[in-house]
């Protein structure tokens, strides 16, 4: 027989957003995601965003005007990403542009004192992520790697159920990260000098989801297929672990699958509905014959991340141990590994 319990949020499992104390946020980048992440930090944090740098002074203030509503008037519109990080207004900035340009831009604030928030995957690479924290740890600045999914209500749920033992020995995950995109060979998704392809972009998500439910894994074996530019536009993989368990992780670039993904245990499994990465629904259903249902938050999901930049920064702390700088090493040195299997070197990288 199965029951259903009451179905709740989770929200109660993470600090709420609104209940984070205030930082001045300055936008490095005027593009698609660095919308969102204005939208979400003016309207579900105490935070402001007081500054946006791009390449161009005029996309820098449409982008003003388009996304931080009452904060649009006080925001100073900056030509360049220098003018935005000497911006004595400026806390905190948040670097949205393509991964080729992660290190510079992060090395860029950091050298103006700056704490940073940079977008997934953190860099193209382990090595240019150590050369980011070896400056952070010299500046006693905040660095934290963008993903955003580790901060979200459903995630601390998962981490629950599987700390009060719900689902048993972990044996299985799967997790998938596929969106189709029919792009110029230029655009950013595809184009290795701006270290494209489905990995760096989308498979960071089930890879780095594996990484904070299992840690570590023990060996990789990963199957590819590039584009005709040389990335990687589909990557099967799967990562072992000691024990018994294995997870199974796929991303494409080329059609937009469930992007789904379970945990199963030897007492049960929980059910985590797409997108996985995002605010969503799941259940944990157990062999037992309960099922225990977890609804979909009303969220500005991107706001939960934010939050915990300014915590930590009121905190004076330069990491945060949820997104912590080991972990994202460790996160990128397991994609290191899986281009190296593909065999996708991005220009001017040497060996991945
Ligand atoms: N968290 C999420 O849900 C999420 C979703 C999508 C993307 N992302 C991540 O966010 C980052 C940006 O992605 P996006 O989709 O927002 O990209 P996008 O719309 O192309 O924006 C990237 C911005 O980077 C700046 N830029 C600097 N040098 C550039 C160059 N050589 N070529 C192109 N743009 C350059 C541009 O801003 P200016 O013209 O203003 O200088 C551009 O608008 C990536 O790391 C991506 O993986 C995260």
């Amino acid at each position: 027989m199965t029951s259903h319990t009451d179905v709740t949020t989770a929200l109660s499992l993470v600090p709420a957003t609104d209940q984070a104390p205030a930082v001045r946020w300055g936008i490095l980048g005027a593009g698609w995601i660095a919308g969102s992440f204005a939208e979400a930090v003016t309207s579900a944090t105490a935070s402001t965003v007081r500054a946006v740098g791009s390449r161009s002074a005029a996309k820098a203030r449409a982008f003003a005007d388009a996304h931080l509503g009452a904060d649009a008037a006080g925001a100073t519109a900056h030509g360049s990403y220098e003018d935005l990080v000497t911006d004595p207004d400026v806390d905190v900035v948040y670097v949205a542009t393509p991964h080729s340009h992660h290190r510079e831009h992060a090395l860029l604030a950091i050298a103006a004192g700056k704490h940073v928030l940079v977008e997934k995957a953190f860099t193209r690479n382990a090595a240019e992520a150590e050369e980011v924290f070896a400056a952070a740890r010299d500046a006693g600045v905040f660095v934290m790697e963008a993903m955003w999914t580790r901060f979200l209500p459903h995630v601390a749920a998962i981490h629950a159920a599987i700390a009060d033992g719900e689902i048993g020995e972990i044996i299985t995950l799967a997790a998938d990260h596929g969106q189709f995109f029919d792009v110029a060979d230029t655009h950013r998704l595809v184009n290795p000098d701006l270290a494209g392809g489905a990995l760096l972009d989308l498979g960071v998500y089930p890879v780095s989801f594996a990484h904070d439910i299992l840690g570590v894994p023990e060996s990789i074996t990963a199957v590819g297929t590039l584009t005709e530019t040389g990335v990687d536009g589909q990557v099967s993989m799967i990562f072992d672990y000691p024990g018994r368990t294995q997870a199974v992780l796929t991303t494409t670039l080329w059609a937009a699958t469930p992007t789904t993904a379970t945990i199963t245990g030897t007492a049960g499994r929980i059910e985590i509905d797409g997108a996985f990465y995002a605010p969503t629904s799941m259940r944990v259903v157990r062999h037992d014959g309960t099922v225990r249902e977890v609804a979909r938050p009303d969220v500005a999901g991107l706001a939960f991340e934010a939050a915990e930049v300014a915590r930590r920064v009121h905190a004076g702390d330069t990491q945060s141990d949820r997104m912590s700088w080991q972990s994202t090493l460790d996160v990128l040195g397991s994609l290191d590994e899986v281009r190296r299997q593909v065999g996708v070197v991005f220009p001017g990288e040497g060996a991945a």
